[in-house]
């Protein structure tokens, strides 16, 4: 069994959640981490039991222990560090979203294929069990043709200093919570297309953002995302032979139900360990060990139709960050 050393680049919150997870992959483990700030490093490479921190991305993945690398800091530079990553010819699993417009990340998806280096968005959702098994049942029909469905994921960030608000760090509800909905909604119905949007704005990010769109079969689909409205987080599909309820953590569910048109109800239970990380560092390494520049579960075609979406629904609400000259091409 080859054995994975993995290198963490951004020494923030999400990072420690992924580094307890990798504990668990028996063919992986942690060997540093990378901060852009050194003594952070240090530190935080103790707390989470890596060898070694890094005072730099750039150290993080020129060391020659690292075989693999994960992206957990700011989106606003998921992009930037990927890249570095790729240029040293490392394996690199990004945190969502993968980037903050198509075309950034289109552009380091053909550097990635170009230079044969695995490249996938750390889209945890569609390696859980719950989501998996679901995607299994509507593609076998359970409920028939889908007709409608409905994906709500939102929280109320009490802390008024949090990222989530700061347009300066590419806050807001679409990018951080909203790529959910979209990815999710895709994972089991297919492209969305006729994408219509509406949002509420403030201090220079969307606080909560409503959209519409079709599937290729003319499902209707609404999704919701917040970061100031503690939305239900579940969702709903609705078929020509019965319903799914998913229950509240959408993005990653416990149990869901499926009911017949008789009314017969089937509650299937779907726990997991853990944070949930742990799925799709599996999903990584058996992509490794096949040779592979990308999954073919959350593909790259999958990571840029989502960011066609979110393009779209930036341009249709008006979002475009400080650091941007205007909404996404
Ligand atoms: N999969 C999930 O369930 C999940 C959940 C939450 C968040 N996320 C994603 O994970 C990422 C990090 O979220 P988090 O909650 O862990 O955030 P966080 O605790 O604030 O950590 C973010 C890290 O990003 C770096 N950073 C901070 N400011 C930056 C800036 N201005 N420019 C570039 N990098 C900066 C820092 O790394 P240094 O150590 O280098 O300073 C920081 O440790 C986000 O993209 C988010 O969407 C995923």
């Amino acid at each position: 069994m080859t054995e994975y050393g993995w290198g963490i680049i951004g020494a923030g919150r999400i990072s420690r959640e992924f580094a307890a997870d990798l504990g668990n992959v028996p063919d992986g483990h942690l060997v540093a981490v990378g901060s852009r700030s050194p003594d952070h490093a240090a530190a935080y490479a103790e707390e989470v039991g890596a060898a070694r921190g890094h005072g730099s991305y750039e150290d993080l993945v020129a060391d020659a222990d690292v075989d693999v690398v994960y992206v957990g800091n700011d989106h606003l530079d998921h992009v930037g560090a990927a890249r570095l990553a790729v240029e040293a010819g490392k394996p690199v699993l990004v945190e969502k979203p993968l980037g903050t417009d198509r075309e950034q990340v289109a552009e380091l998806l053909r550097l990635a294929v170009e230079r044969r280096v695995f490249v996938m968005e750390a889209m945890w959702s569609r390696f859980l069990p719950g989501l998996t098994e679901l995607i299994a049942r509507v593609a076998d029909g359970a409920i028939g043709t889908v007709r409608t469905a409905q994906l709500d994921l939102g929280i109320d960030q009490p802390d008024p200093e949090s990222r989530l608000f700061d347009p300066a760090r590419a806050g807001g509800a679409l990018l951080d919570v909203g790529v959910y909905p979209i990815s999710i909604a895709r994972m089991v119905l297919g492209g969305l297309a006729d994408v219509r949007a509406s949002a509420r704005m403030g201090g220079g990010v969307d606080l909560a953002t409503d959209m519409w769109a079709v599937t290729s079969d003319g499902a209707r689909v609404r999704l919701r995302c917040a970061v100031d409205e503690p939305l239900a987080n579940t969702a709903t599909f609705v078929g020509d032979a019965g319903r799914i309820q998913v229950d509240q953590p959408l993005h990653h569910p416990g149990r869901f139900t499926v009911e017949d048109l008789a009314g017969e109800v089937e509650v299937v239970e779907t726990p997991f360990a853990g944070h949930g990380f742990e799925f799709e560092i599996v999903e990584v390494h058996e992509c490794l060990a096949q040779g592979l520049v990308q999954s073919p579960r959350w593909s790259h075609g999958d990571t840029l139709a989502t960011h066609a979406v979110m393009d779209e629904v930036r341009r249709q609400i008006g979002l475009v960050y400080p650091f941007e000259d205007g909404p996404p091409a």
